[in-house]
Order: C-alpha cells, then structure tokens, then sequence
C-alpha cells in the first residue's frame, strides 16, 4: 500500500510520510459575526490537545479574540500570523508560542492582519499565503489537527484559510437570519473548492448559543437541520451559557475555568462527536 492509500478520506499529505504523521487543518468559517467561531475554535482545539492530539491553532482574525482567550498579557509575542501572511522570510515556527497548553501551540494574530488585504493587492499569491507556510508541517512540526479561526468576512484571509484547509466547521447562531449568512459561505466555499482548492470538504455545522426555553431556537433547529444539506448538522448543540461568556476574560478554556458547566459538557460531547467524523 502507497503512503497516500493510508490518508483517510479529506486529508491531504502533510506531514512525513516516514512516520506516518498527517495533519488535518480545519477552518472554522462564517462571516456573520459573533456566532461563536472563536469559542469553537478555542473549545475545540483545547478539548483536541486534551484527548490527546497534538494541535495548532492559527488565529486569522485581526481582533485576536482567540488568542487573548489562551494567552495572558504575561506572554510577550513577537511575531504574528501577520507577518507569516506578508513577510516571506517568516516560518511557521517564527510565529508559534509553542507549549501554549499540553499538546497544543498557538500561531497568534494581531491587528496589522487587518492590513493585509491591502499589502497583498497586487500580489499574484495572495491566496495561497497561508497555504504556502503551512507546508512547513510537513518539516518537523507534527500536529494531528490545526484548527483556524477566521474573522467576520468572506475576505482574503477567509480565503487564504478556506485555500490552506482540509475541512469547513460552520458554527451557526441559533437566531433568525441564521441560514442567510451560511448561504453566501457556502457560495464562497464552492468558489475556493472549484478554483483553488478541490479537496476542500465541510466537515458540518454545529448550532450555538442555543437557548433551550425559546421557541424560536427550536425552529431554527429545524429549519437549519432540514435546510443544511452540504454536510451534517452535528447533533450537539452548544448552549448559551454564562461561564462560556466569562472564560475568555480570564484566558482560560472553559475546561480549565468551570469544566462542571453545560458549556464544558457540550464541547465535550461535540469533540466526541467531530472526532467520530474525522476519524470515522
Ligand atoms: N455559548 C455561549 N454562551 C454565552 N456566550 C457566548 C457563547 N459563545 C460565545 N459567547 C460569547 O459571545 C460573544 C461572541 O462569541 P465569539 O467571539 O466566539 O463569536 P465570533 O463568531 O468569533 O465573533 P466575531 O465574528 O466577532 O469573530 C463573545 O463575547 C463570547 O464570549
Ligand atoms: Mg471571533
């Protein structure tokens, strides 16, 4: 059997072949804002690293919400997805705060992403930027999973993270006007898959800031369960929940601010769950 017989269904060949190490890089997308897609990522990276993986996680938002939800103001950085983006002579490893927490290493972002679109304009590469350097995992820098956070735009760097993943995690707010947003992603998705990047898949969606008491949180269940038909609609949902709210000001994951919350429970039967359909 071939080395790429081995690489189950969505992943690419990154990582060395000679120990068998393959990195899944998964973008956690939607352009509405404030849906949850830094709670997500930062939740579910940090319940990966406890289960065990080795992972990265790379913020791509110039807000850098999910690195100052890890990273106290202690921690000094020096350089930031920014660079890696604009300036080729940084590598991944330039970038990363390594040892963030127990099998999981940071690549953290700062405000100066927000010029990128810019500075790239006239840049042939533009979309490839992110891509190009996370090549480097296959020189030495071994993680099962990195998981990107991207900002509230359709925008270059949603793009240059849609062109370096494997899969598409869509976190949709369990509010009217849901789908709307999840429309034009999935438009924007189609796009990357057809020009850029034909092996990008969506590994599903997942519902949040659910609010159990409402009826209107259990229609947009259905109408997103029934109309979601590009991949699954995971079944846990993440609740709205006030320990999750109040974790990033302590830079902390909610497993290390209150792990007895209904918010821990869900990321970690929602881990469970997505680790069932990447590892499946
Ligand atoms: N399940 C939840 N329960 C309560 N508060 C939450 C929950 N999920 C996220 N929040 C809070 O809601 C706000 C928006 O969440 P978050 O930052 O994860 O969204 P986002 O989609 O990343 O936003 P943006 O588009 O601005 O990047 C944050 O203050 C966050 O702490
Ligand atoms: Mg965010």
């Amino acid at each position: 059997m071939t080395t790429l017989e081995k690489v189950p269904r969505g992943r690419e060949p990154y990582g060395t072949a000679t120990t068998g190490t393959f990195t899944r890089i998964i973008a956690v997308a939607n352009q509405k804002g404030g849906v949850g897609k830094t709670d997500l990522t930062v939740n579910l990276s940090c319940q990966l690293a406890a289960a065990g993986k080795r992972v990265l996680l790379v913020d791509m938002d110039p807000q850098a919400n999910a690195t100052s939800y890890l990273v106290g103001p202690e921690t000094q950085i020096d350089k930031t997805t920014a660079d890696l983006l604009l300036d080729d002579e940084v590598s991944l490893a330039d970038v990363l705060i390594k040892g963030c927490r127990e099998n999981l290493d940071v690549a953290p972002a700062s405000g100066d992403l927000s010029a990128c679109q810019i500075r790239l304009a006239n840049d042939i590469n533009m979309q490839f930027k992110l891509k190009k350097k996370l090549k480097e995992l296959k020189e030495g820098l071994e993680y099962d999973y990195v998981v990107i956070d991207t900002p509230p735009s359709l925008g270059l760097l949603t793009v240059n993270t849609l062109t370096a993943a494997n899969q598409v995690l869509i976190p949709v707010q369990t509010q009217y006007f849901a789908m709307e947003g999840v429309v034009q992603l999935l438009d924007t998705i189609r796009k990357v898959k057809e020009d850029i990047n034909p092996g990008l898949e969506i590994l599903g969606a997942v519902l949040t800031l659910y609010d159990r008491r409402t009826l209107l949180a259990r229609e947009v269940e259905a109408k997103v369960r029934n109309g979601f038909t590009d991949g699954p609609v995971f079944s846990t949902v993440i609740p709205v929940n006030i320990r999750l709210a109040e974790a990033p000001s302590y830079h902390k994951s909610i497993f290390e601010y209150d792990a007895d919350c209904n918010g821990a429970k869900a990321y970690e039967k929602l881990t469970e769950e997505i680790l069932g359909c990447l590892e499946a």
